[in-house]
């Protein structure tokens, strides 16, 4: 069987994740790539990716790829996707899906309609342990939901690359949600929300969101950019590090259960700061990066292949998941209650 030739549109650091897990994958290869920055033939050549493109439009044109990524910031998704759905391939996009529901919804009948694969990258979803919880909720042996309680506040020096592109619902929220979408078996019918913006940046700094569920079930998520850089450090990649301080706690009838990030297992301990390493989402183990992000790489690899449907992502929860999203910020930017 010959080789899955990927493009990839988009090196920045999750690109670049991406391209090494790709590169590792039995049978696939990254065989184009499109970046305007500067530095992308460079990068490109670390990845051995041959073709470097100087257009998305080139990248599209390319002749033999059986798949694509787009993994560039979140304000270019709705665009680039559009246009990429025209070419026919299978697609790997990034979350956000969009940056609004009814643009979400678009591009999935636009997906629908031409019989294209299209996987958000919910990375959670791919997560051994969240994807444990799952089925354990899932075969009914927590009862029904009660609680639900998310945090995900990260590095603050990351929020210099991320703050200015898109609202934190969008950015880091949106894992949370999907998450939620996954488990809750129930529609989401309520949102409260507020936020804080001490930086005087486009978006706020902190937002806590409170949502209630059509069978009764609670949420809350919240999230920062407020980690200081001398907090633990959980991320790390050639090209990056920093905290992801993530918590989930789930109260059912009759079980609950706790998940900490920081709490790894291995702590290891400097004199200028410390790494507990997250060997959930994406650790660099003998060589190749595993985790999360290497199972939702080979279940889209493995779709491209087959050509079978997917069990576990869905784009219908990434347009309910805008859906959330966009009531959370305007509830927060209004404090009013949001009925959907
Ligand atoms: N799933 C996760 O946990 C996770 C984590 C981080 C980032 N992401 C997502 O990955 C995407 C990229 O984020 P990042 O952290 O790599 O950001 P980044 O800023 O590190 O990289 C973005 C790259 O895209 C390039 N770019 C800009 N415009 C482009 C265009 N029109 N076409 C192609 N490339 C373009 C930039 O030059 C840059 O190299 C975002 O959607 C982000 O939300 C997901």
């Amino acid at each position: 069987m010959s080789d899955i030739a990927v493009g990839i549109a988009g090196l920045g650091r999750f690109g670049q994740l991406h391209a090494g897990v790709l590169n590792s994958l039995p049978g696939v290869r990254v065989a184009a790539v499109f970046d305007p920055g500067p530095d992308t033939p460079e990068i490109a050549a670390r990845f051995g990716a041959p073709a470097v493109l100087p257009s998305f439009r080139d990248l599209l044109d390319f002749p033999g790829l059986d798949c694509l990524y787009i993994v560039s910031p979140e304000d270019t998704h709705e665009a680039m996707i559009t246009e990429a759905l025209e070419v026919g391939l299978p697609i790997l996009l990034e979350k956000p899906l969009a940056l609004s529901s009814a643009k979400g919804a678009e591009i999935a009948s636009m997906a629908e309609a031409r019989g294209i694969f299209m996987q958000i990258g919910f990375v959670l979803r791919f997560e051994a342990r969240l994807a444990f919880l799952r089925d354990q909720i899932l075969n009914g042996s927590f009862g029904r939901l009660v609680t639900f309680r998310a945090k995900r506040n990260c590095s603050r020096s990351w929020y210099d690359v991320y703050a200015d592109r898109a609202h934190a619902v969008y950015e880091t929220v949106i894992h949370d949600i999907d998450y939620l979408l996954w488990i809750a078996g129930s529609p989401c019918k309520k949102v409260y929300a507020t936020q804080r913006n001490l930086s005087g940046r486009t978006y706020p700094d902190a937002t806590m969101a409170i949502l209630t569920f059509e069978d009764g079930l609670m949420a809350s998520i919240e999230t920062s950019w407020l980690v200081p850089d001398q907090a633990p450090a959980n991320v790390l990649t050639n090209n990056w590090g920093g905290t992801i301080d993530a918590e989930l706690e789930i109260v059912g009838e009759h079980r609950s259960a706790r998940l900490r990030t920081l709490e790894s297992g291995l702590e290891i301990w400097g004199d200028q700061y410390s790494h507990h390493l997250d060997a959930g989402l994406w650790p660099e183990i003998n060589g190749v990066i595993a985790g999360a992000i290497r199972a939702e790489d080979e279940h889209f690899i493995n779709i491209v292949r087959t050509g079978e449907s997917s069990s576990i992502t869905s784009v219908t929860d990434a347009v309910e998941g805008l859906r959330i999203a966009e009531a959370i910020e305007r509830a927060a930017a209004t404090g009013s209650i949001i009925e959907l």
